[in-house]
């Protein structure tokens, strides 16, 4: 029986094989290594206080993850498929390490991020719009 995420090791574990995933990974490993050049040794602890903020909320991560993203999408844009791919890694990297009530809350927290990451990219300019055409 794999144990749950409990601990700040353990959310160590867990970002540090999903990045190697990522890393490796054809599809969206390039927007890390080749688009935004991530300096790992910054990234990954960053992702540490993330991840220990979302799964144990122990307060500790500051940071604009939404404005990041923003920003990445003008460089490159973001598809639903390389969403998936990142939720796909991700739940499998819980899987391969952990079970229980916070692995599987973990899964639930990050694709609801995920998505809505995905929909604010896609909807940034909604209210320019509304802006330039106004109802009559
Ligand atoms: C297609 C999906 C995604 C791609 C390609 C992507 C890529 C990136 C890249 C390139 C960075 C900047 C790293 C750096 O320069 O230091 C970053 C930062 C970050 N990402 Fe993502 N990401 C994706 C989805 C997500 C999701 C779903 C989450 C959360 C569940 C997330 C959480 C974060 C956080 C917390 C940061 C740090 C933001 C900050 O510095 O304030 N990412 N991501």
């Amino acid at each position: 029986m794999k144990k749950d995420i409990e601990t700040r090791e353990d959310v160590e574990v867990l970002v540090n094989s999903f990045y190697s995933k990522v890393q490796q990974d054809d599809l969206i490993g390039p927007i890390f290594n080749d688009v935004a050049k991530v300096d790992w040794a910054y990234h990954l602890p960053k992702m540490y206080d993330f991840f220990e903020t979302i799964i144990l909320g122990h307060k500790g991560f500051k940071g604009n993850p939404m404005e990041t993203h923003f920003k990445l999408n003008r460089e490159f844009p973001l598809k639903p498929k390389h969403f998936d791919q990142w939720k796909s890694l991700f739940f499998a990297t819980i899987d391969e390490h952990f079970e229980g009530l916070n692995a599987s809350e973990a899964k639930q927290k990050a694709a609801s991020i995920a998505d809505l990451m995905f929909y604010k990219i896609n909807n940034q300019n909604a209210g320019i719009n509304v802006l330039k055409h106004p109802r009559r």
